[in-house]
């Protein structure tokens, strides 16, 4: 097998409008929504850097220009940092500056689906094999999900896309795959199904909003359809893709949260303070007694 093209670029799909989370999101992109000190976006930004991604692809949309400032460096701020000699903080600042030339912005004018979002990406990421990550899923593991992906492409070439196992009541919600035999670290898919009728999923595994997929993709998005919620669906053209290239799926061994919905956001604060040295201790025993008396 030729040796599969290195991942370089990564595509996040930032235009969503946040209807499941108003009136939060009315004036604040849900991706600037924080998670104890960090807004959503910057988790996915890091799990894409410790999987090697070296260009950072942002497709958003109106209102969304706060997400742009926040990958800039701002200098005002900086300024009065280090005159008062606060260099913790102005560490902190430095480490989530993208290098120069490293983040493009690109705009979804109009709220047409996943798969023109991503299409929206093509003269950006051009003739090479790319990531997306769902900014709305979040995710703690031992191992982030795309730097595992990226072994199993190592082996598998072709199309990845990551699982997690859900409640078998949930899977009319996401797009289901049926299990293959085992490639590397996973498996091949052998049909996937976006939102299938209760009763009807292929298994219990979702795909969880990260993807590393051939550049032939786009060709398939220009002309794709409406398809379910009257939206242009990602992962309908993988569909179309599945027909002529492999499609092998990560089953991500640790846990995504869905900061997109009240619950999934909520868990994923408590979930990453618990990890927190610093934060843990304060809040342990106080969760605890709420739970108690609630
Ligand atoms: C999208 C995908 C779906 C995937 C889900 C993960 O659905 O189309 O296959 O399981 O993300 O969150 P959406 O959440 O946009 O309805």
């Amino acid at each position: 097998m030729a040796i599969a093209k290195k991942i370089r670029k990564a595509v996040f799909p930032v235009a969503g409008l946040g209807t499941r989370f108003l009136p939060a999101t009315k004036a604040v992109p849900k991706e600037m929504l924080t998670v104890v000190d960090k807004p959503v976006i910057q988790y996915v930004v890091d799990e894409a850097i410790e999987a090697g991604i070296e260009h950072f692809v942002f497709v958003t949309g109106r209102g969304k220009g706060i997400i742009e400032d926040y990958f800039d460096i701002q200098f005002e701020l900086e300024a009065t940092l280090r005159e008062r000699g606060k260099t913790a903080e102005l560490k902190i600042l430095d480490g989530i500056l993208p290098a120069a030339g490293t983040a493009s912005f690109t705009r979804q004018q109009a709220p047409l689906g996943l798969g023109h979002a991503v299409w929206c990406a093509r003269d950006i990421v051009g003739d090479e094999p790319f990531a997306v990550l769902l900014p709305d899923m979040i995710m703690r593991g031992e191992q982030g999900c795309l730097a595992g992906m990226v072994e199993l492409y190592a082996k598998s070439g072709g199309n990845v896309i990551a699982v997690e196992e859900c409640d078998p009541e949930l899977t009319h919600k996401y797009g289901i795959v049926g299990v293959g035999e085992k490639v590397g670290n996973g498996f091949k898919v052998t049909e996937m199904v976006e939102k299938p009728a209760k009763g009807t999923a292929p298994s219990n595994l979702y795909i969880n909003g990260r993807y590393i997929l051939q550049p032939e993709i786009f060709d398939i998005l220009e002309t794709q359809e409406r398809g379910a919620g009257n939206e242009i669906q990602l992962t309908d053209a993988m569909l179309t893709l599945a027909k002529r290239q492999d499609f092998a799926a990560f089953p991500f061994a640790g846990k995504t949260y869905d900061t997109g919905a009240k619950d999934g956001f909520i868990l994923a604060n408590l979930a990453f303070a618990l990890e927190r040295a610093d934060i843990r201790p304060m809040v342990e025993a106080q969760i605890k007694e709420l739970v108690g008396k609630l």
